[in-house]
């Protein structure tokens, strides 16, 4: 390493205060500089900061975009999740390949080439889809290839190419996130309140946490205030990494001021002077968007001091990247990646409310639900609880991709059946109905009459269709792998059993399966499930686990029988028969 890099560094970690808090935003602007971070690159940023070397390195190889070694001049990142191979991005990968003469993993010859895989990025609306440089480009044909390869060797920027173009695909405008709002209004209407008043309008309205696990909102805001730090603060969780989600894509979009609106109003609340936004890196093409929409409300007093002339009232926000992570969703490695860490999971207790980000009581909240929080003190609490269900008030943002007509972001009412939903999206001749994303539940057409709710079937966003004529048990496959390269690696259970559980999974697939490979099966997904750390690893054997009773004909079809005959055959009985070979019992089948 020259001199001259040691000095582009040493300015780069300046520019963050050489604070080991921004030890991430430092690896990414390195990485912006110079393609990647190198071993002698890792040893002079712990010098700068003076940490241990280990630290920096343990960081940087935890994240897939922070390289280690030098890349192609221009990085394509293909996406590989369950959608984009169903809309045909195995043969665009081909095309690459072809076009460029190397494999996935590969750099071309002259540099100018570095062909990778990624997880789901959230274009599974318009699969299949790529970030080339960061750019995402959608709707990709084999046929595109070679003219894309062209002209970015002609030095075209890669935004400029036709497929350089997100489309929003807002398909259904409810009336809690997708209607207009007068900046300023709903933090106003709070700030006539007492921040235990703001809690209490947020608890008549019943809303609970759009991220996943449906956590009342109110009592989150109301356990992060009474803790007795006087430092606390608040995080919007934007990593939206859960294969078929691409909601917060569209509002972060389209409804930045309402995000941004509703998070203040959390900071007050809670009492919190910093707000995090936790963007996924995968969505940085936003970024430069939503730094625009803070610097704006800044200039309108909607950020920083003494907010809407509110002697006292100070809040402002930081948006911190991440580095392609599904992990990092996860609430507690989150907050570890928001520290500049590897996103490592927490043991809880203590929960983020009590000691969460710089070890201070945190909320971390969806960006819908703070979207939702905006509305209600705009609305009233009582307004918001007389939409959707009883246990499920309000409005859901559904991504919906896969075998439908119509795929994109659709407002909904609590409560809709599966089978509406199909109907309005325009789904024929479906299979199985995947909602809440690889860690969800396959939906068999006999529970389509099922609705979204948190009291029958919750879902973070994600709903995927698959059709009559998908092979459904290797899209579940494909899951499992998505889970096994997501793992963060800490505990056993998840580490080695997703991989056990593919191995077994794989071999029922290929036909090579006994009827006791099916006990097995479940018993590993039972003890995956039992006995992860996190909720990566807890619901990683969903795959399996929904589907091995909803569509037990789909397994027996490649189970042999010891004749080498398939096998058509009662799951249950034969389950039974397996599971007592191997001396368990059937408790806790189903
Ligand atoms: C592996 C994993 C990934 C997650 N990803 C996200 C995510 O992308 N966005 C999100 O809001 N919550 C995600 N969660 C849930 C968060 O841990 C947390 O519950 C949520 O951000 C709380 O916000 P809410 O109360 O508004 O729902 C994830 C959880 C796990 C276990
Ligand atoms: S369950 Fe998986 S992702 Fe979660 S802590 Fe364990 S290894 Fe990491």
């Amino acid at each position: 390493m020259t001199h001259h890099y040691r000095e582009q560094i040493k300015n780069i970690a300046n520019k963050y205060g050489n604070d080991r808090g921004y030890l991430m935003n430092i690896a990414q602007d390195i990485v912006k500089e110079f393609g990647y971070i190198s071993d002698e690159m890792v040893a002079h940023v712990a010098e700068i900061l003076n940490i241990p070397m280990v630290q920096v390195r343990d960081m940087v190889s935890f994240y897939s975009f922070l390289p280690r070694k030098p890349l192609g001049k221009n990085v394509i990142r293909l996406s590989n999740a369950v959608i984009e191979r169903m809309k045909g991005a195995d043969e665009v990968g081909k095309a690459f390949e072809k076009e460029l003469g190397i494999s996935f993993g590969e750099t071309t010859k002259d540099n100018l080439f570095t062909l990778l895989h990624t997880a789901c990025i959230g274009l599974s609306d318009q699969a299949p889809g790529a970030l080339i440089n960061n750019v995402p480009l959608t709707n990709l044909k084999p046929a595109d290839v070679p003219q894309i390869i062209r002209d970015i060797k002609a030095g075209k920027n890669v935004s400029d190419l036709p497929q350089a173009r997100v489309l929003l695909n807002l398909k259904k405008e409810g009336e809690v996130i997708c209607a207009p709002l007068e900046s300023g209004q709903a933090i106003r209407n709070a700030l006539n309140m007492k921040p235990e008043e703001v809690i209490a309008e947020i608890n008549k309205s019943r809303l609970r946490g759009r991220g996943g696990a449906g956590f009342p909102t109110a009592m989150k805001w109301d356990f992060c205030r009474k803790q007795k730090s006087p430092i606390r603060y608040l995080i919007c969780n934007a990593d939206e990494g859960e294969p078929g989600t691409f909601k917060d894509r569209v509002i972060l979009t389209e409804y930045p001021d309402l995000v941004f609106e509703g998070m203040t109003i959390a900071g007050y609340a809670i009492g919190a002077k910093e707000g995090i936004m936790y963007l996924r890196g995968e969505y940085a093409y936003l970024l430069d968007n939503l730094e625009k929409v803070l610097a704006k409300r800044r200039h309108l007093g909607l950020l920083g001091e003494n907010i809407c002339g509110r002697e006292g009232f100070s809040f402002d926000i930081r948006i911190q990247l991440g580095a392609g992570a599904y992990v990092c969703g996860e609430e507690s490695a989150l907050i570890e990646s928001a520290e500049g860490k590897r996103g490592a999971p927490r043991d809880r207790p203590p929960f983020p409310v009590q000691k969460g980000y710089k070890n201070e009581p945190t909320s971390v909240n969806n960006v819908e639900t703070l979207c939702c929080a905006a509305r209600i003190l705009e609305k009233g609490g009582e307004w918001f609880a007389k939409i959707g269900t009883k246990d499920s008030t309000g409005t859901k943002m559904l991504s919906v991709s896969g075998d439908c007509e119509h795929p994109g972001v659709y407002e909904v009412e609590y409560g809709i059946t599966i089978e509406n939903l199909l109907e309005l999206v325009g789904a024929k001749d479906t299979q199985a109905v995947q909602v809440g994303g690889a860690s969800g539940k396959c939906v068999a057409p006999k529970d389509f009459g099922r609705r979204i709710s948190f009291e029958d079937l919750p879902t973070g966003g994600s709903i995927m269709i698959f059709g009559k004529n998908r092979d459904l048990l290797e899209c579940m496959h494909q899951f499992i792998e998505f889970f096994i390269e997501e793992s963060c690696g800490w505990c056993v259970p998840c580490r080695a059993g997703t991989t056990l559980l593919e191995k077994k999974f794989r071999q029922i697939l290929d036909g090579k399966g006994t009827v006791q490979s099916l006990a097995e099966l479940r018993r590993i997904a039972q003890t995956v499930k039992a006995m992860s750390r996190c909720g990566l690893g807890q619901t990683s054997a969903n795959p399996v686990l929904t589907t091995i009773y909803d569509f037990a004909d789909l397994y027996a079809e490649r189970i042999k029988e010891e004749d080498g005959k398939l096998l058509t055959f009662d799951l249950q009985k034969a389950m039974k028969v397996g599971i007592e070979a191997s001396g368990r019992t059937m408790e806790g089948v189903k």
